[in-house]
């Protein structure tokens, strides 16, 4: 069975781009895999300086994942830094990586230029992202397309380290939905925790339907014919439904004819997004309900994955003379 690792930063509360790029293909994968999934604090403090919105954050998004369908008994279910030798894999992994790599990650660039701290942390973020990778010894690492780079940076880094010291890692491949790519938000930008343009499913209904209601549209009338593709709320209606749906060619065909107003698309998509979430927003009130549930998920879920990265780690400390 092939071993899948992948991971969110608990930098903010989870929306439709991190399901439509990330969760939905851990969820698809988890009865054919064998499943990883973390939660990247360390990450996160790249971004966040409140221990407490850091905590609450961190608990929310393990509820989030087993809410949106992660089932722990298929999927071991950790956080990050309850298996630190991650860290340690970091710095083995940083002595073998040029400056010049991270000098060349986009991702760095686009968040000091949003006003992050430009910190050594956010500079060498790939190299602890390897990490986590790289010490599952993952076959498939899914994740949405802005990734894509950190995932290639991991297996240039995976590959170095083989060259110097032997075959220690493995060289996982990276999975991006061709058909997700990148969800744009309420503004148009892409769908972001930290640009306030997000939808988040779990939201309560009125201010959900708010949220919906203030997607940014053009100024076509009611009668006009209205291009689906260019459309935000019809992009994210077809990232929820998923290609091949019929209600997203029923909806296409309204837009192509007119005759449909963009408050009724958007009604249609906020619709869609109780039902298609219905489930999901019930299992969630639960789990809120059941805080010993979730201790359990994540004591399981260290050992399985601590047991892993130790082996990895040992491999890598002894190959470089440790
Ligand atoms: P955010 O930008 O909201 O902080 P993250 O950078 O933590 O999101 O991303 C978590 C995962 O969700 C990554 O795999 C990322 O590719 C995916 N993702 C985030 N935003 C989007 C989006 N708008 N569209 C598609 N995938 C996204
Ligand atoms: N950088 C990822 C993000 O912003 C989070 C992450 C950290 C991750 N380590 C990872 C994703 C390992 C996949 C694999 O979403």
């Amino acid at each position: 069975m092939k071993r899948v690792l992948s991971g969110l930063q608990p930098s903010g509360q989870l929306h439709l781009g991190n399901y439509a790029g990330a969760i939905r293909q851990f969820i698809d994968l988890q009865s054919s895999h064998e499943m990883y999934v973390f939660v990247a604090s360390y990450h996160a403090l790249t971004s966040m300086r409140d221990p407490q919105q850091l905590r609450h954050n961190i608990r929310q998004i393990v509820v989030d994942y087993v809410a949106f369908g992660l089932n722990p008994d298929h999927c071991h279910i950790y956080l990050q830094q309850d298996v630190p030798q991650v860290t340690e894999l970091a710095w083995l992994l940083a002595c073998m990586c040029p400056k010049s790599q991270m000098d060349k990650a986009t991702t760095y660039k686009d968040k000091v230029a949003r006003g992050l701290p430009a910190s050594v942390g956010l500079y060498t973020y790939p190299v602890l992202q390897a990490a986590d990778i790289l010490g599952v010894d993952p076959d498939v690492v899914p994740v949405g397309e802005d990734q894509r780079q950190h995932i290639e940076i991991s297996r240039d880094l995976a590959q170095r380290f083989n060259h110097a010291y032997g075959n220690i890692f493995k060289v996982p491949e990276v999975m991006v939905r061709t058909d997700a790519g990148t969800l744009p938000g309420i503004d148009g930008q892409k769908m972001s925790k930290s640009y306030g343009n997000n939808i988040d499913p779990f939201m309560d209904e009125k201010p959900l339907c708010k949220r919906v209601m203030k997607i940014t549209t053009d100024s076509k009338t009611v009668e006009q014919p209205k291009d689906p593709d260019t459309c935000i709320v019809f992009q994210i209606y077809r990232a929820i439904t998923g290609p091949d749906d019929p209600r997203t060619d029923a909806l296409s065909q309204r837009y192509l004819t007119g005759g449909m107003g963009y408050g009724e698309a958007k009604a249609a998509l906020f619709e869609l997004i109780l039902d298609h979430f219905g489930p999901a927003r019930q299992r969630r009130t639960a789990l809120l309900q059941d805080p010993a549930y979730i201790d359990q998920i994540l004591r399981n879920g260290a050992i399985a994955a601590g047991e892993q990265i130790e082996a990895v780690t040992r491999r890598a400390r002894e190959a470089v003379g440790l």
